[in-house]
């Protein structure tokens, strides 16, 4: 599907991988939807890309939010032809920590909310509009791209949550591929390494640090522009579909 023409939806497009998306689509000529929190820099990103580029706030735990920001996205764009949930928190946590107290069950719960329910929910009613597209020659009517983390597969201390939630993400892309083909929309995830974001910026120092070491090469953390780039060509290569795509530099997680 080509991405000059596309209409599309980026969650967690108000920061980070999700920001860097929506530059570079925009760039290449889609119109953008960009639906994030309210208190995020979302607007202001959509208001930097111009005119024909929108903001809905929405938090994506909350279906009936959802609901309004995927409708009004698709009313503002014309439809949704290209979705990208980069939306996602990181949070860690020890099952049993030095102390002896338990991972909060309400942390696991919210992360599994944000991370993987929050994604399957922007998917399915994105896949429904996306349906009513008209098909191009190959019969496409939409894109679809997730996003889950190397933690899918190498969880680190600490990560059971994140783990969890992100290994969701990387098992539902076949069935969820296998399941929408009837609709002409495909689906593919992306499993980042360690992306220079917000999300790492925040993380202690030592973390950090330790981080910087596990890319093999090149030895530098991933840029947005990294992950949007793979995006673009998830978008517009046709055969690739029900796929989970590293972008990891040959990392491949210790346990700490
Ligand atoms: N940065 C990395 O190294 C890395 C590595 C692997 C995977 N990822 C994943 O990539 C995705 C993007 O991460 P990032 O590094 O750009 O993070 P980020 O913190 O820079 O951006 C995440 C965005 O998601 C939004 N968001 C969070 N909770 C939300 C909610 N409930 N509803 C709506 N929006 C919400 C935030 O407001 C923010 O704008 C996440 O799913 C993350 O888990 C990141």
């Amino acid at each position: 599907m080509k991405v000059r023409g596309a209409r599309a939806l980026i969650t967690g497009g108000g920061s980070g991988l999700g920001e860097g998306t929506a530059r570079r689509l925009a760039a290449a000529g889609a119109k953008v939807a960009i639906l994030d929190l309210p208190q995020s820099r979302g607007a202001a990103i959509a208001g930097d890309l111009g005119s024909g580029h929108h903001f809905v706030a929405a938090d994506i735990t909350d279906p009936d939010q959802v609901k309004a920001a995927v409708e009004g996205a698709a009313q503002a764009l014309g439809g949704i032809s290209v979705c990208v949930n980069a939306a996602g928190v990181a949070s860690a946590a020890r099952v049993v920590n030095r102390s002896g107290d338990l991972f909060p069950l309400e942390l696991f719960r919210a992360v599994l909310d944000i991370n993987l329910i929050g994604t399957f929910d922007v998917t399915r009613r994105v896949a429904r509009i996306m349906g009513s597209n008209k098909p191009n020659e190959d019969g496409e009517k939409g894109v679809i791209v997730n996003v889950a983390s190397i933690a899918a597969f190498e969880g680190q201390i600490g990560q059971a949550a994140y783990s969890a939630s992100k290994g969701g993400v990387a098992a539902m892309t076949l069935p969820l591929a296998r399941d929408l083909a009837s609709l002409g929309v495909r689906v593919n995830c992306i499993a980042p390494g360690i992306m220079d974001t917000p999300m790492i910026a925040g993380m202690p120092e030592p973390v950090r640090q330790s981080l910087l070491e596990v890319h093999v090469f090149p030895k530098r953390l991933g840029r947005p522009d990294d992950f949007a780039s793979l995006v673009q060509h998830l978008v517009e290569n046709p055969l690739i579909n029900g796929e989970i795509v590293r972008l990891d530099a040959a990392a491949r997680m210790g346990p700490r």
